[in-house]
C-alpha cells in the first residue's frame, strides 16, 4: 500500500521517459508467446514487492502441490491436476499414489482411433451414410473449451464435417443447431463431467428423440451417440453404451478440461495430430511456470500483475481484446476460467476476504470492440485493464489487412498508455470548447500478447498461460480455484421452481413476493 501512494498517479509518460529500455526490459517470452508489460502502472519497486508476495503467499509451494496431486481443491477434497492432461507418454503424474498418465494415452489414443473412424468415413450412421455433421451438446466448460478451440483452429479442421454447438436449454439453441442436419449423418457427442446438468441432459433427450423419430429405431442411439463422461453409470442409464464413452477424472475441473475427452468434439474438427499439438503449447507452458524465475515467468507476471491492478489500483474489470475474429470465443472461455475459479468471498479457511477476488472479466475482438465499446476504455470514468492478443501472420492474408489489424492493436495500448494532453490538442489548434471532451488522460495499463500465428500449439500455450495466471492470483488471495460452490443455489432453486412451473393444479408458491408473482404471472400468461 506504501508503494502504491509513493507511486501514485505517476504517469507512463513519465515512466517510458526516464526509461528508454522499458519497453525491452518489461517483457518476457515462453512457449511462442511474447509479452510486454511495459504499459502497466509498475516499476522494479512494484515487480520486487509482487514477488516478495507472491514468496509469503507461498507460491511456489503451491504450485508444486497442485503439480504433485495433492488435493488443492480442498472444499471437494480433489486434486486439480489438469497438468498431467497434456503431459508427455514416460511422465508420471501421481494421484493418491498412481501415475495416472498411461490412462491419459489410452484415452487419447482411444479418441484418435474413434476421430479416425469418423474422419475417414467408416464410422457409419444407423442406415449406413457416413457422418457428415457432428454436434457438441454440453455447457460451462463442456461447451466453452470445445466451442472456442473449434472456431480460434477454424484453418485447421476439416471442412467435409459440419460442426455445431448446443449449450442453452432454451430450444432455440437446439432447434437452432440441428436445423438442416439431416439426422442419418448425425453423430452427437453429449459432454458433461457429471452427466447430471439438466440442460446437458435435456437437450441430450431432445437429440435422441429427434433421432430416433427421423431414423425409426432405438438402437440407432448407438451409432449416433456418444459421450464424455466421469459418469459411466449415468450414461449408460441415458442408453449410450459404455463402449462409445470417453471419461475423464474426478480431479479434472470442468473449466480446466478442454484438453481431456471433453476435447473430443475438438480432435474430430482438427484431427489427432492437431489435437496432440494443442496439447504441446498447454504443456510447454505448463513446464515454463514449473521451471522459471519469476522475472520471466509469464503466468507469474499476468497473474501479480491483475492482482496488482485488481487491489491496488481498484480495477474490477479486466478486458480481453484479442486481435483475431477466430478468437470471438476466447473472453467468453476466460470469463468462466476467472470467474467461476475466483470469484470467491471466502478463504481457504472459510473467513471472509477484505479484499477483491476475480475481476469481472470480458472482451470484443478488435477491431470491432474499437467501434463499440473503447471508447469508454479510452475516457470512461474507471480504470480497466487490458490484455492485448495478437498474431504476426495470419492465415487469411487480405491486401494490406492484417497490417492494418495489427497496427489498430499497437494503436490502442499506445493511446490508453499515453493519451493526448490537453496541450497537445492547444498546439494542434482544437477550439477550446473542445479540449476537455478530446482529451484522453492516458495512463491505462495493458499487457499486449504477441505470437507468431495462430495455430493449435500457440492456442495451447495461450490457455495454459491463462489457467496458471488464474491459480497465481487465486494463491495470492488463499482461495480455492477449483470448486464453484456459487452455481448450487440456482441449481437447486430452478429444480423446485420447474416442478411449480410444471404442475397442472394452482401450486402452492413460498416464495418472496416478487418471484411468487412471477411465476403466477408467467403461468397465465403461457397458458392464455
Ligand atoms: O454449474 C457449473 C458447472 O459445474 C461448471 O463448472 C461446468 O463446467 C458446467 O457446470 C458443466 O458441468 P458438466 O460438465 O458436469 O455438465
Amino acid at each position: 500500500m506504501r508503494h502504491h501512494q509513493e507511486i501514485g498517479e505517476r504517469h507512463l509518460r513519465q515512466w517510458f521517459a526516464d526509461d528508454p529500455l522499458r519497453g525491452e526490459r518489461y517483457a518476457a517470452e515462453a512457449a511462442g508467446l511474447y509479452l510486454d508489460y511495459a504499459k502497466q502502472r509498475i516499476d522494479d519497486v512494484t515487480l520486487q514487492l509482487l514477488q516478495d508476495l507472491a514468496k509469503a503467499c507461498g507460491l511456489h509451494e503451491r504450485i508444486e502441490a497442485m503439480f504433485s496431486g495433492e488435493r488443492v481443491n480442498v472444499t471437494e477434497q480433489r486434486a486439480a491436476l489438469h497438468v498431467a492432461l497434456r503431459a508427455q507418454r514416460g511422465d508420471r503424474f501421481l494421484v493418491d499414489g498412481c501415475d495416472v498418465v498411461p490412462a491419459i494415452h489410452t484415452m487419447l489414443d482411444r479418441m484418435a482411433t474413434f476421430c479416425e473412424q469418423v474422419r475417414g468415413g467408416t464410422w457409419l450412421g444407423y442406415s449406413g451414410k457416413r457422418i457428415r455433421n457432428v454436434v457438441n451438446i454440453g455447457i460451462g466448460g463442456s461447451d466453452l473449451g470445445p466451442m472456442m478451440a473449434f472456431e480460434a483452429l477454424h484453418d485447421y479442421r476439416l471442412s467435409s464435417i459440419e460442426f455445431r454447438f448446443v449449450a442453452n436449454v432454451d430450444g432455440a439453441d437446439f432447434c437452432g443447431a440441428v436445423d438442416g442436419l439431416d439426422p442419418a449423418e448425425t453423430l452427437f457427442v453429449v459432454c458433461s463431467k457429471t452427466f447430471a446438468t439438466v440442460e446437458t441432459l435435456s437437450n441430450a433427450r431432445a437429440a435422441r428423440a429427434w433421432c430416433v423419430a427421423a431414423l425409426g429405431s432405438e438402437p440407432a442411439v448407438a451409432r449416433h451417440f456418444v459421450a464424455v463422461s466421469s459418469n459411466a453409470e449415468r450414461v449408460r442409464a441415458f442408453g449410450i453404451d459404455p463402449a462409445n464413452t470417453f471419461s475423464l477424472w474426478d480431479w479434472v475441473g470442468g473449466r480446466y478440461s478442454m484438453d481431456s475427452a471433453i476435447g473430443l468434439s475438438t480432435m474430430l474438427a482438427i484431427g489427432s495430430q492437431h489435437f496432440h499439438d494443442l496439447l504441446g503449447g498447454f504443456h510447454a507452458m505448463d513446464q515454463h511456470f514449473r521451471g522459471t524465475p519469476f522475472e520471466q515467468n509469464l503466468p507469474m507476471l499476468i497473474g501479480l500483475l491483475s492482482v496488482w491492478n485488481n487491489n491496488f489500483l481498484g480495477c474490477t474489470t479486466q478486458a480481453v481484446l484479442p486481435y483475431a475474429a477466430c478468437l470471438k470465443r476466447f473472453p467468453a472461455y476466460l470469463q468462466q476460467l476467472s470467474m467461476e475459479s475466483n470469484g470467491k468471498h471466502v478463504n481457504l479457511d472459510g473467513v471472509p476476504v477484505d479484499y477483491n477476488t476475480s475481476p469481472i472479466v470480458w472482451g470484443e475482438p478488435g477491431s470491432n470492440g474499437q467501434h463499440s465499446v473503447y471508447q469508454l476504455l479510452h475516457q470512461g470514468t474507471q480504470l480497466i485493464p487490458c490484455d492485448f492478443i495478437g498474431f504476426s501472420r495470419t492465415s487469411s492474408p487480405l491486401g494490406d489487412q492484417h497490417d492494418l489489424l495489427m497496427a489498430s492493436l499497437f494503436a490502442q495500448s499506445e493511446a490508453l498508455a499515453f493519451g493526448r494532453t490537453p496541450a497537445a490538442l492547444q498546439a494542434e489548434g482544437t477550439a477550446t470548447a473542445l479540449i476537455a471532451h478530446r482529451s484522453c488522460a492516458g495512463n491505462r495499463p495493458s499487457n499486449t500478447l504477441l505470437a507468431e500465428q495462430l495455430d493449435p500449439r500457440t492456442l495451447g500455450a495461450l490457455v495454459a498461460l491463462y489457467e496458471h495466471s488464474v491459480f497465481v492470483q487465486g494463491v495470492i488471495w488463499n482461495i480455492d480455484s477449483f470448486d464453484q460452490w456459487g452455481v448450487e443455489l440456482g441449481k437447486v432453486l430452478a429444480t423446485r421452481t420447474a416442478a411449480e412451473i410444471a404442475s397442472d393444479s394452482e401450486p402452492q408458491l413460498r416464495h418472496d413476493s416478487s418471484t411468487n408473482t412471477l411465476i403466477r404471472r408467467y403461468r397465465h400468461l403461457r397458458s392464455s
